[in-house]
């Protein structure tokens, strides 16, 4: 036997040489995997365009997790041909940035949703979620019409910014401030929304439900449903984050 089957077999019969041994490489695999993480800024390519939610959409956002419209929708288009083609470009980490949490999912009863934004109008959504088989017949889709009979519960939608600025949001102060006035006149076209616009660049003002009146849930989730991935011209993006893999930034 060589010398070195020879102290092979040493640490192969020895436990705890063994056990020293095995640490030891998988501690060399989690080092390099796990310190990069302490010494760059960032995990995250910024994206021109990301912003927070208004509190309108952060309202129907809520409502989305309430329902648990998760449970059979992700948004998370994932980087192969086949989601692509049928969902748009692939979802940019930077995309859910302000999400907490998050909606990626890991379930599809349903299409994915992160680019559902703009492909339908919204008296197709009221319609879909009021009675989901009357637009597509074969829909395993639940009926939603109670969101446009309850009204929207407006509470206190500053304090859910402030939580949200606490978890690395940034929410301004006028944010907060406005956000009373933001969450109403987002879907009041006749309102002032004031600079809305400014502050929450693209953001969509006009009544969702079909039904000026009033603002109900479902205002709220269709304004929720209509922004989503809209806020990122996404070929651009990509474009600069493969310019900047391949001439290290
Ligand atoms: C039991 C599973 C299920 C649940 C829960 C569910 N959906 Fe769906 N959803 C579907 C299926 C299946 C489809 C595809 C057929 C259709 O359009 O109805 C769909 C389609 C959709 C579409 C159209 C997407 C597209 O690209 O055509 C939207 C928007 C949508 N759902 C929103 C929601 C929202 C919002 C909720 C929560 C209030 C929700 N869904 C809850 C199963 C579900």
């Amino acid at each position: 036997m060589t010398g070195l089957a020879q102290r092979h077999k040493k640490l192969e019969r020895n436990v705890t040489l063994l056990a020293l041994g095995a640490f030891v490489t998988v501690a060399i695999g989690g080092i390099v995997e796990i310190a990069p993480l302490f010494w760059i800024d960032n995990t995250i390519e910024k994206v021109d365009g990301m912003r927070p939610y208004t509190p309108l959409e952060q309202a129907g956002r809520d409502i989305y997790i309430r329902e648990g419209c998760y449970a059979c929708h992700s948004q998370m288009i994932r980087p192969f041909r086949d989601e692509a083609e049928r969902y748009g470009h692939y979802s940019l980490a930077a995309e859910s940035m302000f999400d907490h949490p998050f909606q990626w999912g890991s379930k599809r009863t349903g299409p994915d949703l992160a680019r559902v934004g703009g492909r339908y109008s919204d008296e197709w959504h009221v319609q879909h979620l009021k009675d989901p088989r009357s637009v597509v017949p074969e829909t395993v889709m639940p009926k939603y019409g109670f969101l446009a009979e309850n009204d929207l519960d407006i509470g206190d939608p500053a304090a859910r910014l402030l939580a949200l600025r606490r978890v690395g949001v940034p929410y301004t102060d006028k944010d907060l401030e406005m956000a009373i006035a933001d969450i109403t006149a987002q879907a009041d076209p006749e309102a002032d929304a004031g600079d809305l616009e400014k502050r929450y660049p693209k953001a969509q003002i006009r009544d969702f439900d079909g039904n000026p009146q009033r603002l109900t849930e479902m205002d709220a989730l269709v304004a929720y449903l209509q922004m989503l991935g809209t806020l990122v011209d996404v070929n651009a993006a990509a474009a600069q984050e493969e310019l900047a893999q391949e001439t290290g930034r």
